[in-house]
Formats: structure tokens, C-alpha cells, sequence
């Protein structure tokens, strides 16, 4: 099963043949809007991504407005990078609605193997920890995937808005 780790340049390599992988397609939980794929092949540019990503975990950090902290782990396992996990600290209004406080993504090559459930049951004590005690998950309305990722862990429905389900867990 993957571990949950902070963001790392060790996995340089392997982050970028897993982001290739999707094509162009969005990378869930990632982080990397606005991080064109071409630059972040540079180290230094993979360096800033990276330091980006764990800040933003942090209060104080910069961010537009109306964003809130967030913190991002990566699903690795013997050193390859499987997929990444956003935990949003709080819901404005467009993450009540929609986006919910996790997101994640498994890169196409590992998927169907238990990732992103294990990952979701590993994320769910973390936010626990960061003082979140329903935890609200969302999936598009024919996301077989994470509708069944959701439901594995305890996810209890509530109502779909805008073509996205709306599931609470509480983290034990
Ligand atoms: C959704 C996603 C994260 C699932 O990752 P995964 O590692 O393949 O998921 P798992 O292997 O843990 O599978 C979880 C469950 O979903 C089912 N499942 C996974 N992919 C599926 C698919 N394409 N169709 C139907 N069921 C699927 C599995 O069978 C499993 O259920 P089960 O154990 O009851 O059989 C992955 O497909 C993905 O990254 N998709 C693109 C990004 C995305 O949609 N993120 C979620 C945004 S809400």
C-alpha cells in the first residue's frame, strides 16, 4: 500500500513520468495549475513547485483571495509516485458546493489497485488533525472511481449539487 508523504524533489523524475501520464487531463489534488509540465522538468522550477506546495499548508502563506490553506501529500510507493492528495483546511463557498475539503488523483498507470482508497483512509486522520471533524467529499456524478473510493470509507451522502456528489466523514 502507498505511503502519504510531503512533497519531495527525490521524486522528480517520477512525478513528471506520472503527471505525463495524464495526458493533459486534470490532475486532481496535484497543486499544479498554472505549473506548465515543460517547466517543471527544470529542477530549480521543480524546487519552487515543490516549496509551493508545503507552504501552502501554512496560514500566513500568500494565496488569492478567497483560497484557503491546504495541505498536499503524494501516494509513493518504493520510490515511485502514484498519485497526490489535497486537504483543504476549510470550505468556501465554491469548495461547500463542489470542490469539497479533498481532492485526489492516481496516476493512470497504478490505477485499480487500491491507491486511492488506502490514500483517502490514510488523509482522513490528518484532517482529523487539522481540526476538520466532517470532512467533506465530492465526486462527479459518473466518477465510478471515486464514488466507490467515497463510499469504502464511510462516506454518507447527502445531496448532489451542480453534477457532484456530496458525501460527509467523520475521521474516527
Ligand atoms: C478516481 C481515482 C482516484 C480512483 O483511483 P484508484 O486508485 O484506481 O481507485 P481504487 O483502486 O482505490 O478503487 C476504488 C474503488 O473504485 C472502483 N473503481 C476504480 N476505478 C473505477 C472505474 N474506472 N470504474 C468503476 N469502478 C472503479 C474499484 O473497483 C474500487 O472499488 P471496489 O474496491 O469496491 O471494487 C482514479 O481513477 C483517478 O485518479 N481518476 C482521475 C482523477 C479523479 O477522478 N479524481 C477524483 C476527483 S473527485
Amino acid at each position: 500500500m502507498p505511503l502519504l508523504i510531503a512533497p519531495d524533489v527525490r521524486f522528480h523524475s517520477s512525478w513528471l513520468e506520472g503527471a505525463a501520464e495524464f495526458d493533459g487531463s486534470r490532475q486532481d489534488g496535484a497543486g499544479a495549475d498554472g505549473w506548465p509540465l515543460e517547466e517543471l522538468k527544470d529542477a530549480h522550477t521543480f524546487q519552487r513547485f515543490v516549496d509551493a506546495l508545503v507552504i501552502d499548508a501554512l496560514p500566513e502563506s500568500p494565496r488569492k483571495p478567497g483560497l484557503v490553506p491546504c495541505t498536499y501529500l503524494w501516494m509513493v510507493e518504493d520510490g515511485t509516485f502514484l498519485g497526490s492528495l489535497a486537504i483543504r483546511h476549510g470550505l468556501n463557498e465554491h469548495l461547500l458546493n463542489q470542490g469539497g475539503h479533498i481532492g485526489y488523483s492516481v496516476r493512470p498507470s497504478a490505477r485499480r489497485r487500491g491507491h486511492a482508497s488506502a490514500a483517502l483512509a490514510a488523509a482522513l486522520p490528518v484532517a482529523r488533525d487539522l481540526g476538520i471533524s466532517r470532512v467533506l467529499i465530492t465526486c462527479d456524478e459518473d466518477n465510478a472511481g471515486s464514488r466507490a473510493t467515497i463510499e469504502r470509507n464511510g462516506g454518507v451522502y447527502e445531496d448532489t449539487r451542480g453534477g457532484k456528489r456530496r458525501y460527509w466523514v467523520e475521521p474516527a
